[in-house]
């Protein structure tokens, strides 16, 4: 018997995509092989490591705790759209560059939406409040001291870019 699906309309980083899916396809799962965009990872599929994180209307969430159909008539960013729209890194993505934040990578985006969402929120974070703002996310390979190094010159990023706005 085939599955029933949902047409449904993802606005995925400012793009409208159309998907035809079962009711019970996650989120992640749309994104991922829906519509090809493989930056979100899943590890866990629990809801326990972040790694799937992304922002649904600004606001970080598990993909694998969301169905597509319930994140249909929201904007979604993936780490994909993270970057500026010149192409590029986004003042997250740059920190972790120049903070070393990242070893295998594979939790990486799952931090990047966090953290970004993060610093929208606290623009100005303590090594404290930086440590906190990660901790849902796991990271196997480090000891989360460049990733909190990185909170903060992101947060120093963004502050900079939006005085140059101003
Ligand atoms: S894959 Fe979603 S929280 Fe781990
Ligand atoms: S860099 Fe390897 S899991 Fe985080």
């Amino acid at each position: 018997m085939t599955e029933q699906t949902h047409e449904i309309r993802l606005n995925v980083n400012g793009v409208e995509h159309e998907a035809a899916v079962p009711a019970r396809r996650l989120l992640s799962d749309a994104l991922r092989h829906d519509l090809g965009l493989t930056g979100t990872h899943v590890g866990c599929e629990h809801g326990v490591c972040g790694a799937c994180t992304v922002l649904v209307d600004g606001q970080p969430m598990r993909s694998c705790l969301m169905f597509a159909v319930s994140a249909a008539g929201h904007e979604i960013t993936t780490v994909e759209g993270l970057a500026r729209p010149d192409g590029e890194l986004g003042p997250v993505q740059q920190a972790f560059r120049e903070c070393h934040g990242l070893q295998c990578g594979f939790c990486t985006p799952g931090f990047l939406t966090t953290i970004t969402a993060g610093i929208a929120e606290n623009p100005d974070p303590t090594e404290d409040e930086a440590r906190d703002m990660v901790a849902g996310n796991l990271c196997r390979c480090t000891g989360y001291q460049n990733i909190v190094k990185a909170v903060c010159r992101a947060a120093e990023l963004a502050r900079a870019d939006e005085d140059g706005a101003a």
